[in-house]
């Protein structure tokens, strides 16, 4: 019997390509301070092993953390010659327009030699011709490993679940949520900040997150604030910046109490950008059966009052609400936040897949050298 020979520890991975271009401030921060003083907890990881991907809410504050750090040592090492996904196949069925999760979900299976059916379109689907997700679920279950799906209809999840017997990873549903986007999110604020991973030393030292856009008809605002609750600890307040009066809806603002985060809202965005450290923005709502732009008042721009060490935040796309002047400046985290996006997504499906096994034994806290 031939004994397989191992292979060598990864490589440092050269990717210049997400690094911001030399005439720019934008920050991209270095992955390998999130992990190289607080090991990656392969354990905690193992409990998402076969689970459907639904709702932000649906993670441990541990889970987030493990994810982000295992996501780090992706982006930082090469872990392609490893195979980690060899033999999965994963469905990406996206029944409505993608830019960044359908692209970054298929670079990340790709990159860790899965394969996948890439349905760009609902319409190409028998969707077209009445079927029901039902029915597409059943066929699913024969064809993938995974299926990935974004829709229009908040309750698609549960109409395409009543036969999916394949984990199902939601990519955004209607005006419900986007949960793979808020852990692209926390993945770009903890590199930034890697010390929000752990417990904090300095409660005087809190962060004040404004929210400029409206959580209840947002899913990618929604998903956001909802795992910030996970990070309450560090949060002194959130300012939520809404055209709307109850910008929430009643299922945040239960979770909101719930979590006891000090919560506040207005609509005047000048009179709270100077004390925030961290601004999420979005103006894309699908509302009813078509996108809107609200909130479309509150404009940011390099001239606007914001903290010198303040970073901004946004799922993209945009329209004129964040102005590409501010793209150079070193409040730019979203470019890092949306190129991350392929490496939190890798994390994600190797922990869903159960191939966590694949990785290198250097990579596992929880394995002994000599095991
Ligand atoms: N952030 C996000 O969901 O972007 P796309 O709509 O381009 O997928």
């Amino acid at each position: 019997m031939n004994e397989e020979t191992p292979l060598p520890p990864p490589e440092e991975a050269e990717r210049a390509s997400i690094e911001p271009p030399e005439d720019s401030k934008a920050i991209r921060p270095e992955p390998g301070d999130l992990f190289e003083r607080n090991a990656v907890d392969l354990n905690v990881l193992r409990e998402l092993e076969g689970e459907n991907i639904l709702v932000a809410g649906q993670f441990s504050f541990e889970q987030v953390c493990e994810l982000c750090k295992l996501a780090a040592m992706l982006e930082k090492l090469e872990i392609w010659p490893y195979h980690p996904l060899d033999g999965k196949i994963f469905v990406t069925a996206f029944f409505e327009a993608s830019t960044r999760t359908r692209t970054s979900f298929e670079s990340a299976i790709l990159r860790l030699d899965g394969k996948v059916i890439s349905i760009a379109d609902g319409r190409t689907t028998g969707q077209a011709k009445g079927e029901s997700l039902a029915d597409i679920g059943e066929m699913f279950n024969g064809y993938a490993d995974c299926v990935i799906m974004r829709h229009t209809d908040t309750d698609s999840t549960d109409q395409i679940l009543q036969n999916l017997r394949i984990p199902l990873i939601n990519a955004g549903n209607g005006s419900g949520e986007h949960p793979t986007q808020a852990l692209a999110d926390w993945f770009a604020l903890l590199k930034w900040k890697p010390e929000l991973a752990l417990p904090p030393v300095d409660k005087s030292n809190k962060l004040n997150l404004g929210i400029l856009g409206t959580p209840g008809s947002m899913r990618a605002v929604k998903s956001f604030l909802l795992m910030a609750l996970l990070f309450h600890e560090h949060i002194d307040k959130v300012t939520v910046i809404s055209e709307m009066a109850d910008p929430f809806g009643e299922e945040v603002t239960e979770e909101l109490r719930k979590g006891g985060i000090d919560y506040e809202v207005s609509n005047d965005v000048r009179e709270h950008l100077p004390e925030l450290d961290i601004i999420y923005m979005n103006s894309i709502a699908f509302l009813g059966d078509s996108y809107k732009n609200m909130d479309s008042r509150f404009k940011l721009d390099s001239s606007s009052p914001i903290k010198e060490s303040a970073v901004i935040l946004h799922p993209l796309a945009r329209l004129d609400e964040l102005d590409t002047s501010l793209d150079k400046t070193p409040h730019n985290l979203y470019f890092s936040q949306a190129h991350g996006a392929v490496f939190i997504r890798q994390a994600l499906l190797m922990s869903v897949l159960g191939r966590l096994n694949a990785l290198p034994q250097m990579m596992d806290l929880n394995q002994n050298p000599s095991d």
